[in-house]
C-alpha cells in the first residue's frame, strides 16, 4: 500500500498586500520585488491564527474527497510558524474539525515541511499502520517577519493547503530527504522566549533572519540533485514527470532549477506572484490549484519538492 492523495484544499487569509502597499513601509519597489522574486501580492492574516486557516484548507480537502472526519486515523500538521508550543497545531485542528479516531501532531521543516509529512503518512501507510490521513501545511511567517527588514519582509504570504490521503495501490512512488544542521544559521527564526530560570520573565520575539545568497546557492543544488536522486531510484525517467512542483520561494530558483533539470519552466506550475513564499504551505496550494483547475489527470507523474531552514530539503515522487 502507499499514500494516495484523493481530495486537496488550500485557504489563504483575505487580506492582500501588494508589492505597492509594501513601498510605504520599507525603503523597496514594486519593480525590485517583481525582478527579484516574481512576487506580485502576498495574502496576510490578520485576525486568523494558524490552526484557524490549516482547518479552512482541511475542510476543503475533506469535502472534495467525500470523507468522512471519523474515518481520519492521522493527521500531520507541517508547521514551523504555530500559534502555540503546545498543544500542537495538528491536535487543534483534529478538535475543530471532530476527527477523534485520529492522533495527531506537527512536523518541523519550514518550507520543506509538507514534502517530509507526506513522506512520513507515506511510510505509515506503506507499513499498514493508517489508513486515511489529513496532511496539511500551514504557515503564518507574517507573524515572525521584521516588517523593517526590507530583505526579508517582501518575500513572504500567509496561507495553508492540506491533501487527504487513503491507503492504495497507487500513490506515492517515492521520497528523498536531506538535512544539514551544520547550517541552520542561513535561514532562522528564534522562538519565544521567557528567559533562563529567575532571570528575566519579558516574553522575547524572535525575528526571521535569512542570508538570502547562501539559501539561493543552496536550494539551486540541493533540489535537482534530490530530485534526480528520487527519479534514479525508482527508474523513472525526468521526461516522464508531467510537473516538478516546487516550493514557490523565487521564480528565479524555480527557473534555475528547471535549466539544471534540463526541463522546460512549462513544467514548473508557478502561483508565487499571487502568494509569495508560504512556506510549508506552498507546495499544497500549488497542487490543489492545479487539481481544481483540472490539469492533473489520473496516472500523471508528479514531483514535489521543498527546502528551507535546517537546512533541510526533498522531494516526493507520486502517480496521480
Ligand atoms: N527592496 C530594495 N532593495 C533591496 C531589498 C528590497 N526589498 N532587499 C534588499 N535590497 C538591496 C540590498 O540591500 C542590496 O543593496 P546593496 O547592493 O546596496 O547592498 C541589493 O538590494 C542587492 O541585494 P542582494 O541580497 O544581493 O539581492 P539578490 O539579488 O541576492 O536578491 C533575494 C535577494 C533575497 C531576493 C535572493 O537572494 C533570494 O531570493 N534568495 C533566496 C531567498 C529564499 O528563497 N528564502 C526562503 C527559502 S525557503
Amino acid at each position: 500500500m502507499t499514500a494516495r492523495i484523493v481530495g486537496t484544499g488550500s485557504y489563504v487569509p483575505e487580506k492582500i498586500v501588494t508589492n505597492e502597499d509594501l513601498a510605504g513601509i520599507v525603503d523597496t519597489s514594486d519593480e525590485w520585488i517583481r525582478t527579484r522574486s516574481g512576487i506580485r501580492s502576498r495574502h496576510l492574516a490578520t485576525d486568523m491564527g494558524t490552526s484557524e486557516i490549516a482547518v479552512q484548507a482541511a475542510l476543503r480537502a475533506l469535502e472534495m474527497a467525500d470523507v468522512d472526519v471519523l474515518e481520519l486515523d492521522c493527521i500531520l500538521v507541517a508547521t514551523s510558524t504555530p500559534e502555540k508550543h503546545f498543544p500542537s497545531c495538528a491536535c487543534e485542528v483534529q478538535g475543530a474539525i471532530g476527527a477523534k479516531n485520529a492522533v495527531a501532531f506537527d512536523i518541523s521543516a519550514a518550507c520543506s515541511g509538507f514534502v517530509f509529512a507526506m513522506s512520513t503518512m507515506d511510510a505509515f501507510m506503506k507499513s499498514g499502520i493508517y489508513q486515511t490521513g489529513l496532511v496539511i501545511g500551514a504557515d503564518v511567517l507574517s507573524k515572525v517577519i521584521d516588517w523593517k527588514d526590507r530583505g526579508t519582509c517582501v518575500l513572504f504570504g500567509d496561507g495553508a493547503g492540506a491533501a487527504v490521503v487513503r491507503a492504495e495501490e497507487i500513490g506515492v512512488i517515492g521520497f528523498s530527504m536531506g538535512a544539514d544542521g551544520s547550517r541552520g544559521d542561513v535561514l532562522s527564526c528564534l522562538s519565544r522566549s521567557t528567559g533562563n530560570f529567575l532571570t528575566s520573565t519579558e516574553p522575547q520575539m524572535g525575528y526571521m533572519s535569512m542570508n538570502g545568497q547562501e539559501v539561493f546557492k543552496f536550494a539551486v543544488k540541493k533540489v535537482p540533485e534530490c530530485i534526480c536522486q528520487v527519479l534514479q531510484e525508482n527508474h523513472i525517467n525526468i521526461e516522464d514527470v508531467k510537473y516538478f512542483m516546487l516550493h514557490q520561494a523565487n521564480v528565479r530558483i524555480l527557473e534555475a532549477a528547471a535549466k539544471r533539470l534540463g526541463q522546460p519552466l512549462e513544467k514548473f506550475p508557478i502561483d508565487i506572484e499571487k502568494y509569495g513564499n508560504t512556506s510549508g504551505a506552498s507546495i499544497a496550494i500549488l497542487l490543489d490549484e492545479w487539481n481544481r483547475k483540472g490539469m492533473l489527470t489520473r496516472g500523471d507523474k508528479l514531483v514535489l519538492a521543498g527546502f528551507g531552514a535546517g537546512l533541510t530539503w526533498g522531494a516526493l515522487l507520486l502517480e496521480w
